[in-house]
């Protein structure tokens, strides 16, 4: 193993080197105005996720990326219109009240997520 330079940054042998998400998905050149939640970023020309395979990163990328990619995603499709056919769904508390903890590898939320829904037609369960 040996130290070696890319784009500037010196990779000493040995060191630990990571991809995160989290950070790669709040680049602006590649992501319009990264903390809005806005779904349209990936519709039509737009395509942020196409734009750059290195930054749009859920499954990975490279020769590791997850096999199952493509397979993920149809079963989201399937699982979520099938849900949010029957189902109303609703935040339970302001959004603006979630905080990431980023303390471990896996970043999750601080507090449970809390979501009201409703079958369409009927009344609300908490
Ligand atoms: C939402 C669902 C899934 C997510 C977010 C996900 C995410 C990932 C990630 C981040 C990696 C590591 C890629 C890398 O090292 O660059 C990976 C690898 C892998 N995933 Fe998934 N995955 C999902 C579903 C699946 C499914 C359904 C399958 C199989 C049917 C699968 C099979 C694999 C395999 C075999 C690898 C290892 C690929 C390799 O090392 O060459 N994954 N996945």
């Amino acid at each position: 193993m040996e130290d070696f330079e890319i784009e500037g940054v010196t990779v000493r042998a040995g060191q630990m080197v990571g991809a995160s998400p989290w950070v790669s998905n709040r680049i602006e050149e590649d992501f319009e105005d990264p903390e809005r939640f806005d779904l349209t970023r990936y519709l039509g020309e737009r395509a942020e996720d196409r734009d750059n395979p290195w930054t749009w990163i859920p499954f990975g990328a490279g020769r590791h990326r997850c096999v199952g990619a493509n397979f993920a995603m149809m079963q989201l499709k399937a699982i979520f219109s099938i849900l949010l056919h029957e189902f109303e769904l609703a935040p339970g508390r302001p959004l603006e009240e979630y905080r990431a903890d980023l303390s471990k590898m896996v970043i999750q939320l601080e507090q449970p997520v809390t979501i009201h829904y409703r079958r369409r037609g009927e009344e609300v369960v908490q």
